[in-house]
């Protein structure tokens, strides 16, 4: 699921194709935005796309929260995933999606959790002074960016560091960590069939 740039979803989609993420395979891209980079990657790919548009639920300034949740859970549900991951979806996940697949949905955040849960965690750190950052892949629970974590990769923040050079400069790094990181769900799985 990915609402923006795609490029985590780009780093799962390539590494699928090159074997790296056997026995998953990606089924579909679900997205928020009909703008958004993503699907130009999953038209790409040929990966099947499915849009709930989020802004479509905007009504008077109000965002009626329920019933995007309930179009959104009714697509997924109808999709069949056992797993769903999170590639730059903008948005919290409610509770009754997290609850129709338990530890099965994965995501990915920009900072070392639990530091800088939430939106701008780059810039966070960047303003905090802190000389080491990076990325965390986590299963998503209902506490935003709280879920137990399944691998962090760090990152020097150098002098002179802006949000943006260090978001540019941390991207790389949660590609490859989002593919380790499945890699280590799928090893686990193996080993538990
Ligand atoms: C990434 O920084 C990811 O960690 C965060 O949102 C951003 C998405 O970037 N959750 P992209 O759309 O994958 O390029």
């Amino acid at each position: 699921m990915a609402s923006g740039r795609g490029s985590n979803f780009e780093a799962l989609v390539r590494a699928e194709k090159e074997g790296l993420l056997s026995p998953f395979q990606i089924v579909a891209l679900v997205c928020n935005q009909p703008l958004a980079g993503a699907r130009t990657i999953a038209k790409r790919f040929n990966i099947p796309e499915y849009i709930v548009d989020s802004n479509l639920f905007k009504h008077t300034g109000r965002f009626d929260r329920q019933s995007y949740e309930d179009e959104l859970k009714r697509c997924l549900l109808s999709l069949k995933p056992d797993w769903i991951c999170l590639a730059g979806y903008m948005l919290v996940l409610g509770s009754e999606i997290i609850n129709s697949f338990p530890g099965r949905i994965l995501n990915i955040h920009p900072s070392l959790l639990p530091n800088y849960r939430g939106l701008n965690a780059q810039k966070q750190a960047v303003l905090a002074g802190d000389k080491i950052t990076g990325c965390s892949v986590h299963f998503v629970t209902e506490e935003l960016d709280g879920g137990p974590i399944i691998i962090q990769k760090s990152l020097s923040i150098l002098p002179n560091e802006t949000p943006e050079s260090l978001t540019q400069r941390l991207l790389p790094l949660e590609h490859q960590t989002y593919v380790e990181a499945l890699r280590l769900v799928a090893e686990q799985l193996k080993k538990t069939i």
